[in-house]
């Protein structure tokens, strides 16, 4: 593991790290499922976490064991109907939606200096920030519909960095998705994951709780 010292940027995952929309994702695959008649399993819940919109749809078609050919307008169809159900989940979202502690260490990072960037799958999370009123802290974000490869492969997290001017290996990536904490390590930055350490098993440093983010335990979390 790279010094702290050498740490210059942080690359932020959006949903289920700065806010707990990764809930309202799942909902609205859930209500998506059930309008397919598409039995819905637990396991979905961590599956689709990071991954983006068409892949997510891919999961749960392909859970059905019945390798139907959907036309792509049938499955342009199926994730604009999931996306619709998110879109009306996200009208309860305001400045109290922001996740615990997550505002004050942003606060922390620009004061202490620290480069600031998005590295989100979602093609929604303009909105979302704009309705946590978020905006302002991010001085990259890197645009999900340029990627050609999504998390779990580094490229978000490398371009993100490079919008900062920087490199990964100078960056920590936070993140709550096992494809994410993957995508940060394959990208040679810091891994820190959100959530259970039994989930997050790839994760190089984990807190259960985003208020548990202060500049503080991660210094103390390096060795
Ligand atoms: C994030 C979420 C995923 C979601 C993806 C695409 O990575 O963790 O659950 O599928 O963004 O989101 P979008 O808002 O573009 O459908
Ligand atoms: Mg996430």
């Amino acid at each position: 593991m790279q010094k702290f010292q050498s740490i210059k940027g942080f690359l932020f995952d959006l949903d289920g790290v700065i806010t707990d929309t990764s809930i309202y994702h799942e909902m609205a695959w859930h209500q998506l499922a059930d309008q397919l008649n598409i039995p819905w399993q637990a396991a979905f819940a961590e599956q689709l976490k990071g991954i983006s919109r068409e892949a997510s749809l891919a999961v749960i078609l392909d859970s059905t064991g019945k390798h139907v050919d959907y036309s792509e307008a049938d499955k342009v169809a199926m994730a604009t109907a999931k996306n619709d159900n998110y879109l009306k989940l996200l009208q309860q979202l305001t400045p109290d939606s922001i996740a615990p502690g997550i505002e004050a260490f942003l606060v922390e990072l620009k004061q202490a200096g620290y480069a600031i960037g998005l590295a989100s799958a979602s093609k929604n999370a303009p909105i979302v920030l704009e309705r946590l009123g978020l905006s302002d802290y991010f001085e990259a974000r890197l645009d999900p519909a340029t990627l050609k490869n999504g998390k779990p492969a580094p490229e978000i997290f490398e371009r993100c960095a490079a919008l900062l001017g920087l490199q990964p290996t100078e960056c920590i990536g936070v993140e709550d998705a096992q494809s994410g904490i993957e995508a940060i390590n394959a990208a040679g930055a810091i891994s820190v994951g959100i959530g259970s350490k039994k989930v997050l098993t790839k994760a190089q440093i984990c807190f259960e709780q985003t208020q548990d983010l202060t500049l503080a335990n991660i210094r103390n979390a390096f060795h």
